[in-house]
């Protein structure tokens, strides 16, 4: 999917927030609806272990950890679709439930709605056959679907949940954002052969705001905050701490599976809570300034048009990351495409000042370009093969003759490289469906960033990594470009350019409109610019 994939009925226009009215639900805000008591899941080892949570009407419950601590087996628990070890309990709706008996079918009865990590949705569904999928198809008789009834239907719900799209589209025409958004108007709905009721509902979102572009974060959590005025409770995961403070009631973190902190937000501050999930106080990555201008040029652009961008002119110098801003359709993941190779471009692009050609991606790896794509899962990760597999630039086979590396080296090197990017995984064997979502990216990052590449192009390279490991990976692309590389990195959190870039363009319909430089790479400066451009639209 790139930024650009707009075409296909595109998300909301900008300004048209298209969010309407929730109707106020009764409950005393602070009701406990669920209590979740010494939770444990064991696969091979033991990933949770006696978890206590409580979730209240008219509140936000924010759960934090590291990447694989067990937030989303958590989660899953709590929705029934990951059987509970035996001893734990849940408490729902006045009902007292043995946890390893506890269904998907008790959670929603309890008023428990999921958003996983995943989304749930199946791409080649059209948006209604995916609302289909769980509140049923309406017939009209026995045996018929009433296709103009569900697509009705699925527009009304999509209409109250603030969107504007053909429920006819196929879901894999959405952008990342717009996924999200729809999965979570998908949860929210009624059931629609049920009755009207009026109780509070509990919205449970497994990392909604990692893939969302920072206008469409503020607006989700804007919207979050209008479910918890209504009454509804909300629990939700996330890596960023800023979110937390922003919104949290109450958080809790958990680390290797356990609970080591849990109360109300008063009781915490980003510091704290990056030491919680850490197990000690880590060293923060803070902002370095330097100056890489006069250094020589390692990638030049001149001219590149390519899909929706326009003639952008870019050097990019040695040591030097720079940052690309810009709302969704901006073409900011058109332009790293465009340079690997992957989309068909105009333009000259010169290495070290030499003229050079890149028309596929294997042109790119030949000039040693790497390219660490948006949805990773989708494009760039093997899930069923294994994670020395997935870590081994040789696993992909398009380059295998071209790199000429072998399996038996890249499998050795495999353990090493594990603990560089500090991966958590059972073994190298295991294959990488069974890592969490984070871990996942560093598995796909380590097999780039061990390549040496001269231009590193990366495209949301933290998206659902946890606050420590983003540190992390910012230091390790760090040191991949003070050995002489550079770096082109996309990203929609300005969080990570104000802390990772030298210098951030901003791109808007396409065309570079603004360079920032120095001091001004600050996150609100980058907001601005990013809001700016939209606005002169
Ligand atoms: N189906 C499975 N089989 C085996 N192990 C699993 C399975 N699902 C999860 N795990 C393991 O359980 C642990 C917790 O994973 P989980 O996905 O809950 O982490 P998380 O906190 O959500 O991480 P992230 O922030 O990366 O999403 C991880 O070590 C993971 O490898
Ligand atoms: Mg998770």
């Amino acid at each position: 999917m790139t930024d650009d994939a707009s075409g296909a009925g595109g998300g909301l226009p900008a300004g048209a927030a298209g969010i309407t009215d929730i109707a106020v639900r009764h409950g005393r805000p602070g009701d406990v609806v669920l209590c979740g008591e010494r939770l444990s899941k064991t696969y091979a080892t033991r990933v949770v272990h006696e978890v206590d949570l409580e979730l209240s009407t008219g509140r936000l419950h924010v759960l934090a950890g590291g990447n694989g601590s067990g937030k989303s087996t958590l989660l899953k628990m709590l929705a029934g679709v990951v059987t509970a070890d035996a001893g734990g309990t849940v408490v729902l709706g006045g009902r007292r439930i043995a946890a390893e008996s506890y269904s998907p079918r008790a959670a929603r009865a309890g008023g428990l709605r999921f958003v996983h990590q995943d989304l749930g949705l199946v791409d080649q569904l059209s948006i209604a056959e995916n609302f289909a999928l769980e509140g049923g198809y309406p017939r009209r008789l026995p045996g018929w679907i009433d296709d103009h009834r569900l697509l009705e239907r699925t527009s009304e719900d999509l209409r109250r949940a603030g969107l504007a799209f053909d429920p006819r589209l196929p879901v894999a025409a959405l952008r990342p954002s717009d996924r999200t958004l729809v999965a979570i108007a998908r949860a929210l709905r009624d059931d629609p052969d049920a009755e009207a009721s009026d109780a509070p509902l509990t919205l449970i979102l497994d990392e909604p705001t990692a893939s969302l572009p920072i206008t469409e974060v503020d607006r989700l959590l804007d919207r979050l905050d209008t479910l918890r005025a209504a009454g509804h409770g909300i629990a939700l995961v996330t890596h960023r701490l800023s979110e937390v403070m922003r919104i949290a009631d109450d958080v809790t973190v958990l680390r290797d599976g356990r609970v080591v902190g849990t109360g109300p937000l008063g009781d915490f501050d980003e510091d704290r809570i990056l030491a919680l999930i850490a197990g000690h106080v880590p060293e923060r990555l803070t902002r370095q300034e330097r100056d890489t201008t006069s250094a020589p040029v390692v990638l030049g652009v001149r001219g590149l048009t390519a899909g929706a961008l326009r003639g952008i002119d870019l050097d990019v110098h040695r040591g030097e990351i720079v940052g690309v801003a810009g709302l969704v359709g901006s073409g900011r993941t058109t332009l790293l495409r465009a340079l690997f190779g992957d989309l068909p471009a105009a333009g000259e692009v010169s290495l070290d000042g030499a003229p050079i050609r890149i028309r596929t991606a294997g042109d790119a790896v030949a000039h040693r370009f790497a390219l660490v794509p948006e949805d990773r899962t989708r494009e760039a990760a093997y899930l069923d093969a294994s994670v020395w597999e997935n870590l081994s630039a040789a696993s992909l086979a398009q380059y295998r003759t071209r790199l000429g590396v072998s399996a038996r080296r890249e499998r050795r090197a495999a353990p090493a490289l594990i603990s560089r990017f500090r991966v958590r995984t059972p073994s190298v064997e295991a294959p990488l469906a069974a890592l969490s979502g984070g871990n996942q990216q560093k598995v796909v990052l380590a097999r780039w960033l061990q390549t040496e590449p001269r231009v590193l192009l990366l495209d949301e390279p933290t998206q659902g990594v946890d606050a420590v490991a983003r540190d992390d990976i910012h230091r390790t692309v760090r040191d991949t470009v003070d050995r002489g590389a550079c770096a082109v990195v996309v990203s929609s959190d300005v969080e990570e350019l104000e802390q990772l870039c030298d210098r951030v363009i901003v791109l808007h319909g396409g065309r570079l409109v603004q360079t920032i430089t120095g001091t001004r790479v600050r996150r609100d400066i980058l907001t601005a610019a990013i809001q700016q451009e939209n606005r002169v639209a």
